[in-house]
């Protein structure tokens, strides 16, 4: 039976693929690592993860996971406050906390919850808030979610834009600025030390979201904050487990016992949602050791962003500059990127493209990212791709 609304959205889809933006899953056959095995496709070199540790198939961040599952099962079956915690959440919190030089943590089932807690949790009447126009989808719609007083979309890390609204808003006003550490499209760093100087100069507080920073960023991989020296200094971590961190999913909160007791009491994806999965906090915990312990890891991956960025020049490539892990090759139309995307698939590398609404319309780019887990040989593979789909068909 078709109802109208099937035929509606059937009509939507027909849209999504005349102007070739619409999205297939690529079934993996494999662990997510330097190479997987890709359905119909065979052995493809990855050059679109965010495991920029490698560790999400690491034999020890599996068995971390075993061990809690076999130790605590699924899970509580419950929010937490209802059915009780484990105590790897906890000692998951500490760690994170540690790593991020706040006094406290709260974990999420993902990244996007805890955006999702914070923002709302901490808009009061009075709150203005000030977010970087190029911020990731779950800031944006967190603040959606809150009812502000007053909010300031500023253009992208423009510090006089910043500082002009932040001497606008009233001075009794709650004020929160928003941004990414490391902004996901661009691969650029927020400038966090005007943003912090700013702050305290108007008494605003700072959440930073450092999903592509934490594992990447840093000299012992603590992110955006550590690399600027500012541990200690921003008030408001969240990040992913999801990426550099173990990579099953899962985010989390840094800041001080307050605002992290604030959040346990009130936000409404702690307090109607279930807990992170104790294999997911076992792992992610070990992640966390691991990279601790093996400071090649980040060595690696840094060395491996340096050599590709270098590669992609000399192969005519001009990739955006940037301190992360992220690498974006703008081409233009999304349909070129697009296009591109599935060339070097059919060369046997993975790089996802992305177009508009993601990003801006005539930036479509294709979107590289390094991990540890890369060997010098998939660089000389992937780079012989790129080289390859350059030159004009024969
Ligand atoms: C900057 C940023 N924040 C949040 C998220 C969401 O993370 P999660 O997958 O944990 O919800 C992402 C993921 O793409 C991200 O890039």
């Amino acid at each position: 039976m078709t109802t109208t609304l099937d035929s509606q959205v059937g009509s939507e889809l027909d849209a999504l693929r005349e102007a070739r933006t619409y999205k297939r899953f690529l079934t993996l056959e494999s662990p997510q690592g330097p190479v997987v095995r890709m359905e119909g496709r065979g052995e493809v070199i990855v050059l679109s993860s965010n495991n920029y540790l490698g560790l999400a198939a690491h034999p020890e961040v599996v068995r971390a996971g075993i061990e809690g599952l076999e130790r605590y099962g699924a899970g509580t079956a419950s929010v937490r406050f209802i059915c009780g915690t484990f105590a790897p959440h906890h000692e998951l919190e500490r760690a994170l906390a540690d790593l991020s030089g706040t006094e406290a943590a709260l974990t999420y089932v993902s990244c996007w919850n805890a955006n999702e807690a914070v923002v709302p949790t901490l808009t009061d009447e009075t709150t203005v808030i000030f977010t970087d126009e190029l911020n990731h989808a779950s800031i944006i719609d967190a603040v959606r979610l809150s009812r502000p007083a007053g909010k300031v979309i500023y253009p992208h890390s423009d510090m006089t834009a910043l500082g002009d609204a932040l001497a606008a808003a009233p001075r009794d006003a709650r004020k929160l600025i928003l941004t990414d550490g490391v902004f996901s499209m661009e691969g650029d760093l927020a400038k966090l030390p005007e943003i912090v100087e700013l702050a305290r100069a108007h008494d605003a507080t700072v959440v930073v979201d450092d999903s592509h920073g934490v594992g990447v960023l840093g000299e012992t991989g603590r992110g955006t904050v550590e690399h600027f020296g500012l541990l200690g200094e921003v008030d408001i971590i969240t990040g992913t487990l999801g990426k550099a961190l173990g990579g099953a999913a899962g985010g989390y909160v840094a800041a001080s016992e307050e605002v992290c007791d604030l959040l346990q009491q009130r936000s409404r994806p702690q307090l109607f949602s279930n807990a992170l999965p104790p294999t997911v906090a076992c792992s992610a915990l070990r992640a966390i050791e691991l990279m601790l312990e093996q400071p090649e890891l980040l060595a690696r991956l840094r060395e491996n962003t340096r050599a590709f960025r270098a590669m992609l020049s000399e192969a005519g490539y001009s990739p955006l500059d940037g301190e992360a892990a992220i690498i974006p090759i703008i081409v233009g139309e999304t349909a070129d990127a697009i296009a591109l995307s599935e060339r070097l698939l059919d060369e046997g590398v993975f790089v996802t493209g992305f177009g508009f609404p993601v990003v801006p319309e005539g930036t479509a780019r294709v979107r590289v990212q390094m991990s540890a887990a890369l060997e010098p040989e998939h660089l000389d593979r992937a780079i012989e791709a790129f080289r390859s789909v350059s030159r004009p068909p024969r």
